[in-house]
């Protein structure tokens, strides 16, 4: 076996109503100044109104004009916004928009360094604030994970920022935080995080930790994903949503994201394409370009999620992956085409240009695309 890691946050509370651990956490930590980070979404939904009367016993103040899918500049407005505050624990309660900008405060605030100093080196990173994460979606894993992703909109994409001391201290999966998702966030979020968990599994860098986590995330998510999407009351089915979305944020720690995220983030650094929206879009066919050379992966994915199917060759193994990607895209209504979102063919230049420039990324996928194939990916969602 060859030497691996694996970086998780320290406690994970899960279970309907544990976000009331929150409390005990606070005594834990013998907080008294408490940053929540939300965004207007989630704090309209009342997500947020429940930590804060947690919260209410000592002294918080919430950040909530945050935007999706942040930019560099709406982080370092944030964190002007807090200023020279003292704040001894930040709690994100949100999406992976919040939860990544609540991220770099928690190292970003009290440093002698800036957010555009981490763009260019990452590696000075270190963590002055303690972060509790609670997801109100269930896709980007970031609750797990040691990323935060920012947009970089004079290069038109999206860099991540990664360093271990990002891993949250703290996560609770609490399902009544995605009670009331709506429907078409529960498909691209849940979507982004079977991206995560198949993506990871046929990562150059997965390993042995990391596959535990990445197939039981699919389990989860190919089971329930559609589930979940058609029935607003089918909270078991959230349930499994969001600790399959949670494996996916630990399968990316040990392992890593691979071309359908690579090739994603132009789309959504220039057309502002949701995130979970783009890597749909582009999922099925990235595994269609890559299946020859991650066939048995697929086929070894297959039979843990679909065990009925072990007899099946390993080729018709790794179609029925591809295919029930493919599947769960259209059953949950997500766009199947860039041309939904005023994508040109005039933009492939572009796209081919800046998507090959995700070489971080790049480097895991199990095949080595040249230009052209990234050209051929590109054309087919046109
Ligand atoms: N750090 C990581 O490891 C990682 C991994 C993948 C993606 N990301 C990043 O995460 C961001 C996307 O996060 P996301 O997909 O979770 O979406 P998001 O955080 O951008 O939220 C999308 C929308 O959903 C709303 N919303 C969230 N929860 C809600 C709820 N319970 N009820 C009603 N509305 C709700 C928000 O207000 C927002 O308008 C992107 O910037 C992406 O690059 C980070
Ligand atoms: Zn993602």
């Amino acid at each position: 076996m060859k030497q691996c890691q694996l970086t998780v946050p320290s406690v994970i509370h899960a279970g309907q109503g544990c976000i009331n651990q929150i409390s005990e956490i606070i005594n834990i930590e013998q907080a008294k100044n408490i940053l929540i980070f939300t965004d207007k979404g989630v704090r309209g939904a009342g997500l947020c109104e429940t930590v804060e009367k947690i919260c209410a016993t000592v002294s918080y103040k919430v950040i909530d004009d945050l935007t999706a899918e942040p930019a560099v500049a709406d982080i370092e407005r944030v964190i002007a916004e807090i200023g020279e505050a003292k704040i001894d624990l930040i709690i994100g309660v949100g999406g992976g928009s919040v939860m990544d900008a609540s991220k770099l405060a928690s190292i970003i605030v009290g440093a002698d360094y800036t957010l555009r100093d981490l763009l260019k080196d990452s590696s000075i990173a270190k963590k002055h604030i303690k972060t509790i994460m609670v997801p109100t979606t269930c896709g980007t894993g970031s609750e797990a994970t040691c990323n935060a992703i920012v947009a970089i909109p004079e290069q038109e994409s999206k860099q991540g920022i990664v360093n271990n001391c990002m891993i949250p201290d703290y996560v609770i999966l609490d399902v009544n935080m995605i009670a009331k998702l709506p429907p078409k966030i529960i498909a691209s979020t849940g979507v982004d995080a079977l991206a995560h968990v198949v993506e990871c599994f046929t990562s150059k860098k997965a390993t042995v930790l990391s596959d535990t986590y990445a197939k039981e995330g699919a389990r989860k998510i190919f089971h329930n994903i559609r589930k979940a999407y058609n029935n607003a009351d089918d909270m078991e089915a959230k349930s499994e949503m969001m600790v399959g979305a949670f494996y996916g944020g630990v399968a990316i720690t040990g392992s890593g994201t691979t071309a359908v995220h690579a090739l994603s983030y132009p789309l959504g650094g220039k057309y502002h394409i949701a995130h979970g929206v783009s890597n749909a879009i582009l999922f099925a066919h990235v595994m269609a370009f890559n299946k020859d050379a991650c066939a048995d992966r697929l086929a070894q994915l297959c039979d843990a999620v679909y065990p009925e199917l072990s007899s099946k060759s390993i080729d018709e193994k790794a179609e029925h992956i591809i295919s029930e990607i493919a599947e769960v895209v259209k059953a949950t209504n997500i766009p199947i085409s860039l041309k939904e979102f005023g994508v040109k063919d005039s933009d492939l230049d572009f796209l081919v240009q800046a998507g090959s420039q995700q070489t971080r990324l790049l480097v895991n996928n199990c095949k080595k695309l040249s230009l052209d194939d990234i050209r051929y990916i590109y054309k087919k969602v046109m």
